[in-house]
């Protein structure tokens, strides 16, 4: 088997890090930089720790606080406008994904002309390079600085798409798990899935390789070892550590190997029926970790035992599959995470509604990849069918 590894951006990882921000972008000749959030990160107080620190350092700020969820299109395109009305000479995003997807949208549009959705997709896009971009991630989940892309909404077509390329690259991530001591219990879960999701997704795939599989599966262990810790004690600074490990690790992991089924299924609900990131992946984990085992046993238990289950000596791949699931599902149940009976009560919409195009949507997607690559990621071929089963026993089950 080939393995390709690629590990695109420079990373400062450690408690601590964040306070370096002002004298790394100096080093990288910025002088006045447009400085991304959203308004949690503004009410949480990191964004004006970050903005202080890079005034301290003699570089002027300019700051872009509407950040949405799935960040759309026209937000990205309002971002880079910004930066490129105030002649600003570097971007810094600040935050969860969205706000890190949002400023490699802004560097991008900085030195290639608006709109946004004319970069989209990866056949064939080819954009220039831009000014520096430093990300500072302030969740344990998304993984968005280890990327060589980012994930935006194409609000014309309702879909998740991304950018990609030398125009939105991160030039230095700055990881300080300090900065997610206070993050609230409920986020510590849904990103922490992220991160599971990313890992076991990535270890599982088709495109899977040596690489990546070392980084997916310390990823997996750290949050099997961590995840739960970090969500009962915000304050336990080596769970978060732990945990800040296993979200780099993880993007590190997916940007090879790229994520399958849980992700596609995450993709379209957090599209058409607006369920967070990391709850709409982790929405059929353990249905998913179910259909896989036949394909991948060995993989699938080693995930199992990592985070706390028991597979018994001389499993069959089916049994394998259904100590997966419910280890999963007790993790999820422990994270006390909503179901999506739960959103489609809260966001108003069924199962009916999520049947008639989560499945359609997967597929596409897979099909998507077998064009570019020859093979899609799933482990299992992804018929309408399956994941018409998978979202309804995960509707009724979880
Ligand atoms: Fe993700």
């Amino acid at each position: 088997m080939q393995s390709i590894f690629s590990s695109p951006n420079p990373l400062l990882f450690g408690i601590g890090t964040s306070k370096l921000v002002g004298e790394k972008l100096r080093e990288l000749g910025c002088k006045k930089v447009l400085v991304v959030y959203d308004a949690g990160i503004k009410s949480a107080g990191v964004a004006d720790t970050i903005i202080r620190l890079i005034n301290e350092a003699g570089i002027e700020t300019v700051c872009y606080d509407g950040v949405q969820a799935d960040p759309p299109d026209w937000s990205v395109d309002e971002a880079g406008a910004l930066g490129l009305r105030e002649k600003v000479d570097g971007v810094v995003g600040v935050g969860g994904g969205s706000s890190l997807d949002t400023a490699k949208g802004a560097k991008l549009l900085q030195t290639n002309p608006p709109p946004i959705n004319q970069y989209f997709g990866r056949e064939g896009v080819v954009t220039k390079p831009s000014v520096p971009l430093v990300v500072i991630p302030t969740t344990a989940g998304t993984g968005s600085e280890c990327t060589p892309g980012g994930v935006i909404t194409d609000t014309k077509n309702n879909v998740k798409t991304n950018i990609a390329g030398v125009g939105c690259a991160v030039t230095l991530g700055i990881v300080d798990p300090e900065l997610t001591l206070g993050l609230p219990p409920s986020v510590t879960a849904s990103t922490g899935m992220d991160a599971l999701c990313h890992a076991v997704e990535s270890y599982t795939s088709q495109r899977a390789n040596s690489f990546s599989e070392l980084t997916g599966r310390e990823a997996f262990t750290l949050v099997g070892k961590y995840l739960v810790r970090a969500y009962e004690n915000g304050g336990d600074l080596e769970a978060r550590k732990g945990m800040m490990l296993a979200a780099t690790l993880g993007g590190i992991s997916m940007s090879g190997a790229l994520c399958h089924l849980a992700h596609d299924i995450g993709k379209m609900l957090g599209a058409r029926f607006h369920i967070p990131h990391g709850n709409g992946c982790a929405a059929c984990l353990p249905q998913v970790m179910e259909v896989i085992a036949p394909a991948a046993p060995e993989k699938v238990r080693e995930i199992t035992l990592a985070l706390g289950g028991a597979v018994p000596d001389g499993a069959t791949p089916e049994e394998t599959g259904r100590a997966a699931y419910e280890t999963v599902l007790a993790l999820m149940r422990r994270l006390k995470l909503p179901s999506l009976r739960d959103y489609g009560a809260k966001n108003g919409f069924t199962k009916d509604d999520v049947l008639a195009v989560v499945p359609e949507g997967v597929e596409g997607m897979q099909q998507g990849l077998v064009k570019l690559f020859g093979t899609g990621t799933s482990p299992v071929p992804a018929t309408k069918e399956l994941i018409a089963a998978i979202v309804s026993r995960a509707w009724d089950e979880n």
